[in-house]
């Protein structure tokens, strides 16, 4: 198996196209899963401090590298800043919180959760802090602009926490005006991304910008139909997609290869997760292949604009998306 890389700017770092997604594994399950994903090969985890398990990943890294599978520089490790430490005192607090609880002395990739700031939790309230302070139901703004959330990730590379910094969920205009004044460019930008929200021209204005892409959610609405979200649950599987169905008989290819491939296609890395160690190594295994580009366009003309981690379809008075 070879992994392919992407070369992130401005460090020269190389990252593993394909990783594997730490999300919505429970933390008693989470070392074992994450020394199996070594075992298997995949050699990127994308983790966040809101995962609730962000210590079981970093169990499960140093109890492979122990065992010798791996060394800990073959390892692209990522975390996210989450909403409530958005302050300049907070993302420092945050980022060695992160650190210590994986057992690392940097973090490859640091990105900003969501550009939403949110009042903070303090650790010895609640950890991880979630979306809403202690016993309330709404989320309450907190008065941090994004420009100074950035100014306090940049720091993380000057004193070597962290060695890349970047984003998830932005949308184009807080893009646009974060290049306008970062003195560190962002490496990466991690948004939701499936045949069923192509986000097309966005993906290619971030790459031309020289920033790259990761996807999330590459499975559209699978593991949110698995949380029991209703509309993920109402719309057809892109396992049971009948042009995804029949690219994968071509190819003799199972329809989840075809759904990651895709995205490859596109130069756009993959964060897949799986607790099951054989759909790790189906999911593992998309490099070394292309697909035609009659099938390449067949999912192109998928594309609903359908998105799914959206908190205001989770019921939150929070339109960030719109
Ligand atoms: N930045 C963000 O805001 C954000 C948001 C969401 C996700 N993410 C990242 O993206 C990662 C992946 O996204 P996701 O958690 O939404 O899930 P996903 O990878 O799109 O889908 C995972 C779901 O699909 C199942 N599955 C995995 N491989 C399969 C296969 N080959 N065939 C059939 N079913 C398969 C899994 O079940 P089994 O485990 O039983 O196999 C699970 O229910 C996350 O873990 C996280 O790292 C980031």
């Amino acid at each position: 198996m070879t992994i392919e890389y992407i070369s992130l700017n401005p460090s020269g770092d190389k990252m593993p196209l394909i990783g594997f997604g730490c999300a919505k594994i429970p933390p008693e399950q989470t070392a074992e899963v994450i020394y199996n994903a070594i075992k298997v090969g995949y050699r990127l985890f994308d983790g966040g401090s809101n995962y609730y398990n962000e210590k079981q990943v970093g169990d499960g890294i140093r109890m492979a590298i122990n065992d010798g599978l791996v060394e800990r520089k073959e390892i692209f490790v990522i975390s996210k800043l989450w909403c409530t430490n958005h302050a300049k005192e907070h993302v420092r607090q945050a980022c060695q919180r992160s650190l210590d609880d994986l057992g690392l002395e940097y973090i490859d990739l640091y990105l900003i959760h969501f550009p939403v700031a949110l009042e903070h939790v303090p650790m010895h309230v609640r950890y991880p802090a979630g979306w809403t302070q202690p016993g309330e139901k709404q989320v309450r703004r907190a008065r941090v602009p994004m420009h100074v959330c950035w100014a306090a990730m940049e720091s993380l590379v000057d004193d070597g926490l962290v060695r890349n910094i970047g984003m998830s969920n932005f949308n184009a205009q807080l893009m646009m005006d974060l290049l306008s004044y970062c003195r560190i460019e962002p490496a990466l930008l991690q948004v939701e991304l499936h045949p069923y929200l192509q986000q097309d021209a966005y993906v290619k204005w971030i790459q031309k910008q020289g920033i790259a892409v990761t996807a999330y959610s590459s499975f559209g609405p699978a593991s949110f139909a698995a949380g029991g979200l209703k509309h993920a649950k109402s719309v057809e599987s892109l396992f049971d997609n009948p042009v995804i169905k029949e690219i994968a008989a071509k190819y003799n290819r199972d329809p989840g290869q075809i759904a990651l491939r895709w995205s490859l296609e596109r130069n756009v890395g993959v964060v897949p997760k799986s607790t099951s160690v054989s759909r790790m190594k189906s999911n593992l295994d998309v490099l070394n292949w292309k697909m035609d580009e009659e099938d390449i366009q067949a999912i192109n003309q998928l594309d609903m604009g359908l998105r799914f981690n959206d908190p205001v379809i989770k019921g939150w008075d929070l339109p960030i998306f719109l």
